[in-house]
């Protein structure tokens, strides 16, 4: 672990995507999502139109990279978990996108399998947030066949991306 990761992209964006905790590159560069999962997504947005560098600010639920890439602990993300909050005041974000479940039982303390939320809005202090698969869940399993896990998060994203151009 070499920095803090704290977040990239625009500060006035009304998108917010949340993923759980930097990896090798997002640590070497100081961003997150820059990394394979992160190509992934930046992908994933653009074929749905959406403006990733103008109309997103991206974060982590924690803020420094995990020996070993391992899950964050829930002493680790309990300590870290107010920042998280303050970050997401200060976007002030009308959408969130919450990336896999580490993320969704952070904001929204939702303990289910991310298969029952995924895709769907939920309301919560006055925003907007959706779960979706974790872009790395993406990367393992690959099949862009319809139904599947590329394909769902596609059509979840041409959701968002249908709320946050109706503006
Ligand atoms: N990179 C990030 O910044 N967050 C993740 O959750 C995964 C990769």
């Amino acid at each position: 672990m070499k920095r803090l990761v704290v977040g990239r992209g625009s500060v006035f964006a009304d998108l917010l995507i949340i993923g759980e905790a930097p990896g090798l590159q997002e640590d070497l560069e100081g961003k997150p999502y820059v990394g394979k999962s992160g190509k992934l997504l930046n992908d994933l947005l653009k074929k749905t139109g959406i403006d990733h560098e103008k109309d997103v600010y991206f974060c982590n639920v924690i803020k420094c990279r995990p020996p070993n890439n391992r899950k964050p602990t829930n002493k680790e993300i309990n300590i870290q978990e107010p920042w998280l909050f303050q970050q997401i005041k200060l976007i002030d974000p009308k959408f969130i996108i919450l990336t896999g479940s580490t993320a969704m039982r952070t904001v929204l303390g939702i303990k289910d399998p991310i298969s029952n939320l995924r895709g769907k809005w939920i309301k919560k202090d006055g925003r907007e947030i959706m779960t979706i698969f974790h872009p790395s869940y993406l990367l393992r399993f690959p099949s862009k066949e319809s139904e599947k896990p590329y394909d769902l998060t596609l059509k979840d994203l041409t959701n968002v991306s249908s709320k946050l151009y109706a503006l």
